[in-house]
């Protein structure tokens, strides 16, 4: 993978490639959008594998902890990126672009989609937001060099940005609890794609069409996005948060892998919206390992041991808040509503509120 053309036969080939994007896509050249210095990659140390990195099919982390310099061993959250290119054209999919649409991105990031948006659409029909100030300034200069200027913003996506609207279409590429009041607003009769959860489980894209400032869609996919800077979930090492503390000692029937499978974890973070899982294997071949529970404001955790053919795991819960109860109350909730799968869900937002529905919008659950 050497040039822009492997990139875009690689994605065909896999039959990633809309027939629609096929010109932008062939046309913008990642090159221009990648730093010469990114996570794992360095243009100067070695330029063969900085060029076969950004003509792969892969993500390419572009900021980490928000761009603060991270002295060595220090834990690394990536937050910023530029996306893969086969998830950027699903989410394209998703929002069915049309020729003439206006459309506002959240989270510019190096700008490569929005260069894609603006060969498109026409440059005045694209408008990105982007929070950090230096990443945007950055993104107006790659899209410069490619020979685009759509209009890009510093701010809090959250506000979208009053001045292009009405949007036909809103993507973000950034992952949201909520569907903020000012997209609906300012996309009151369009689509709108994100990446959506808590920080329990936030791998689902939410597919939203809005009619007369109501939006109403359902989840699908495996997205893998970063967070909404302005409300992320906890993320940390396990020796960063866990010192030798003890805990309220239990046990449990629930094999811990089952509640962080894709559709009971989807229900679970409904109910549990600030606590991330972590699942770590022993290093001994035993088979053995811990699930890891850990509130967002490192306050309590609570452990589950998984031993291969045992009929019950010890438990171990500390802090202000039973963190496995919580979990177990709600995978107890989904297997009495019959184990629904995620794409079975929905969501509904308007100016009153969110509302997550099963089957139908006004079986509302949560
Ligand atoms: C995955 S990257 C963007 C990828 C980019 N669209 C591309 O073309 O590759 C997500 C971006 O969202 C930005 N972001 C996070 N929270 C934001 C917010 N509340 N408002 C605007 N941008 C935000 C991050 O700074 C980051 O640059």
């Amino acid at each position: 993978m050497t040039n822009q053309r492997d990139l875009v036969e690689s994605l065909a080939g896999e039959g990633l490639l809309p027939a629609e994007w096929r010109d932008a896509v062939a046309s913008v050249d990642r090159a221009l959008f990648i730093p010469e210095v990114f996570e794992g990659g360095d243009f100067h140390a070695d330029p063969e594998a900085w060029i076969q990195a950004i003509y792969r099919d892969a993500p390419i982390i572009t900021q980490i902890n928000d761009g603060k310099s991270t002295p060595e061993g220090e834990f690394r959250l990536s937050t910023s990126s530029s996306s893969m290119p086969s998830v950027m054209l699903e989410m394209l999919t998703l929002l069915k672009v049309h020729d003439g649409h206006t459309v506002l991105e959240v989270g510019t990031g190096t700008g490569y989609n929005a260069a894609w948006l603006a060969h498109r659409l026409g440059e005045h029909r694209v408008f990105s937001v982007e929070l950090d100030p230096t990443l945007a300034a950055t993104a107006r200069k790659n899209l410069k060099y490619a020979g685009f200027f759509p209009t890009v913003i510093v701010g809090n996506g959250h506000d979208g940005y009053p001045g292009g609207a009405p949007y036909n279409r809103i993507i973000c590429t950034c992952t949201m609890r909520k569907i903020p009041r000012a997209w609906l607003e300012q996309c009151p009769n369009g689509r709108i794609v994100t990446p959506w959860g808590s920080s329990f489980f936030s791998g689902s894209y939410v597919s939203l069409s809005v009619v007369d400032g109501e939006a109403q869609g359902t989840f699908s996919g495996y997205p893998c996005f970063m967070w909404d800077r302005t409300q992320r979930a906890g993320a940390a090492r396990i020796s960063d948060l866990y010192h030798g503390e003890t805990g309220q000692q239990g046990a449990t029937e629930i094999p811990p892998q089952n509640v962080i499978q894709d559709d009971p974890a989807f229900f679970i973070s409904l109910n549990v919206t600030d606590a991330w899982y972590q699942w770590c294997e022993a290093d001994d071949g035993s088979e053995e390992a811990t699930l890891w529970f850990f509130a967002d404001d490192g306050k309590s955790w609570a452990t589950v041991e998984y031993v291969p053919n045992a009929d019950t795991y010890e438990v171990e819960q500390f802090g202000p808040r039973a963190l496995w109860d919580e979990v177990r109350a709600a995978f107890l909730k989904w297997h009495d509503l019959g184990k629904p799968q995620r794409t079975r869900f929905g969501l509904t937002a308007d100016p009153s509120g969110h509302r997550v529905w099963l089957d139908d919008p006004h079986n509302v659950i949560g």
